[in-house]
This record gives structure tokens, sequence and C-alpha cells, in this order.
């Protein structure tokens, strides 16, 4: 059986951790190289005991030289870092999935916007394949980079990509409200992540100004040739994974939405329609999108559900190899 070389920048973190996990049971790879800002090698299973008895690899500074014996390398760095290391790993000639936003924005101004860095390099942007795997397939078979979306916008465009292909929504205008648990923000410590901070509590934050807005305006445009006016207001909930967006809209004439999104996700694995509004606990700790619709003449809600770590992040990820390496899609994911 073909097994791919992989390796992980960024291990320490949550993605990492999650990456790290789904690689060393997939059956068709083999987890060489894992990499964190440490001192010097120590043992993965130190930083993460209940690794102990599974694998003996060393968790190493990065290392370019070391970096060349994978195939494949995801890297889970915060935005305007990826940036510094994909352009080493292309040269090598080595494939990368960035869960990074670096090389998801192509347009240079929205990035520095939301991101304060200019980037550094812009060359491989137009290279790099926007992998949302619904969609995007056939170009992710082939690509040398790729950018997965980020946690909210992989569950608001599953929600909302079947309605703008079919130009069904009233001014192109949708309000979305979306819910994250904290492992959302990474592992740094914030006084309002602390669990006697959040624990009964939630709150909104960014409105009008959330660095994933562009990211889904850029994707339906790109797709469905439709401008959106997308109204995102994104909460933090007391929960520590999983993402649910509501969105609600108009259409310009009475249609069965239902039926849309059957056509639109048939043979789509990873993608559920229920038949009703759905919660976190459907997804937890799996790849799926769950999606519950309801409707009431032209007014819709829509729900979809993932896990942020999972379908929002290192699954996606995996995912994406799978068809980068010509696997089956779910292969080490179910
Ligand atoms: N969390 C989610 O739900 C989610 C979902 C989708 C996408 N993402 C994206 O995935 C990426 C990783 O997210 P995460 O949640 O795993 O973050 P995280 O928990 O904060 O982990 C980030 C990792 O990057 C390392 N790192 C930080 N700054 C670095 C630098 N300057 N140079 C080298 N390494 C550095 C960290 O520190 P050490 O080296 O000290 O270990 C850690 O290992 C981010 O870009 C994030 O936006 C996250």
């Amino acid at each position: 059986m073909k097994k791919v070389k992989a390796g992980v920048i960024g291990v320490r973190g949550f993605t990492g951790e999650v990456l790290a996990g789904i690689l060393l049971n997939h059956p068709n790879t083999e987890l060489v190289y894992v990499t964190s800002r440490v001192d010097k090698p120590v043992p993965l299973s130190e930083i993460f005991p209940y690794l102990e008895k599974k694998t003996r690899l060393l968790c190493e500074p990065f290392d370019i030289q070391k970096a060349v014996k994978c195939d494949i390398l995801f890297l889970s760095l915060p935005h305007t870092v990826s940036m510094e290391f994909v352009p080493l790993l292309l040269k090598a000639g080595k494939k990368a999935i960035d869960l990074s936003a670096d090389y998801r924005i192509k347009d240079m101004n929205t990035y520095y916007k939301h991101y304060k860095k200019q980037h550094t390099d812009t060359k491989n942007i137009a290279k790099a394949v926007y992998g949302l795997c619904e969609v995007y397939k056939s170009k992710i078979r082939n690509a040398k980079l790729v950018d997965p979306p980020g946690c909210y916008p992989t569950a608001v465009l599953l929600a909302v990509l079947p309605l703008f292909k079919e130009n069904l929504i009233k001014d192109n205008t949708l309000y979305i409200d979306g819910k994250s648990g904290i492992s959302g923000a990474g592992r740094k410590a914030k006084i309002e992540y602390h669990f006697a901070e959040l624990q009964n509590n939630a709150f909104a934050y960014k409105a009008f100004a959330h660095q994933h807005v562009p990211e889904i305006s850029q994707a339906i445009k790109d797709y469905a040739k439709v401008g959106p006016n997308i109204v995102f207001c994104p909460h933090v909930i007391p929960a520590a994974r999983g993402i649910l967006v509501t969105v609600y809209g108009q259409l310009k004439k009475n249609t069965d939405v239902q039926g849309v999104f059957k056509r639109f996700y048939k043979n789509k694995f990873f993608v559920r329609l229920r038949n009703r509004l759905v919660s976190l606990k459907d997804t937890s700790f799996t790849n799926f999108c769950d999606i519950g619709i309801k409707q009431h003449n032209k007014n819709i809600i829509i729900t979809a559900s993932i896990d942020n770590l999972m379908k929002g992040a290192a699954g996606q990820a995996v995912q994406n190899m799978n068809i980068m390496e010509g696997f089956n899609e779910s292969q080490g994911l179910v």
C-alpha cells in the first residue's frame, strides 16, 4: 500500500495536535517529522502523554534539511508566519497544506487590512488552491499548495454556496450568526478565554471587522459569480470546540431549498443534510458538516454545524491530502 511521508509544522498547537493524531492512525501515511519552537528535540509523547507507546517521534525545531524527508507538510502556524515557511517547502519540491490564511486572500490590500503585515510570498498566492473539498476537488487533485478555508468560512460556505450558485437570494444579502468554541482561538492564553471567565458567558466580537468575511465573499464571488452582501457577527460560547452558524435570508421566489441542497450535496460524503435544525454535538470530533434547513414561504433559516478542529481545520486538511494523493477522500477520517 502506498504510504506518504507526512510532517506537521507547529505540532504543539491545537490543530497540529489533532493533525498528528489523525496522521498517526491514517493507513496511507507515515508521520515522520513534527516541529515546534522547542529548545532541543523532545519526544512527542512527552508533550502529549497519551501518545506514549503510540509513537517515538521527536518534536524538533524546524530545519528545512530535515523537512525534505517528507512528501507533504501541514503548516499549523499562525497567519503571517506560514508565509515564511511555504516558499522553502515548495522550492524543495514538497507539497504543502497551510492551515493559516496566508494563501487564501488573493487581494493584498485586504490581506494587509486584516492581518496587519505585508505579504512576503506573493508569487505563490496564485498557485494556492482554496481547499474547500466539496467544491474544488478537481483543482485540489493537482495542487502543490492548498490552503483550506478557515473554520467559520467552512461552515458558512457549505451553508450558503448552493443558494448563491442558483442565484436564489434576494438582494444577494444574508445575515449570519456564528458561534465558536474557544479552541477556535488557538492554544494561546488570554484572560477572557480562561475557564472561569468563559463558563456561563458568551460574547459577540468583531462585528463588520472579522477577517473571515472577505474570505467568504471572495469564495462566493469566485464560485457562484455573485457579489454577496454578508452581514456576519461571530460569538464565542462556553464550549471547548465546535462551530454553529445560523444563516437568515429571503428567497427571490418560492423555491424548494431542501431540494436544491440535496442535488448540490449528492455524493458529497462529508456533508449530511438533516430534517431538523442542527447542534454542535451532531458533528463533535468528526469531519462532517451537518446542515439543517427551515423554510417559511420565502424566508429561510439554514443552520450548519462542524467541529472546528476537524472539518474546520485538521480533518479538512487531511481530506485535502487524500484528494491530492489519490486516496479515498474519507481515508483516516471516519
Ligand atoms: N483553532 C482552530 O479552530 C482553527 C481552525 C482553522 C484554522 N486555524 C488556523 O490554523 C493555524 C493554527 O491554529 P491553532 O489553533 O493550532 O493555533 P495554536 O494552538 O496557537 O498553535 C500554533 C502553533 O504555531 C507555533 N508558532 C506560533 N508562532 C510561531 C512563530 N512565530 N514561528 C514558528 N512557530 C510559531 C506555536 O508555538 P510553539 O512553536 O511554541 O509550539 C504552535 O505550535 C492558525 O493559522 C489558525 O488560524 C485554526
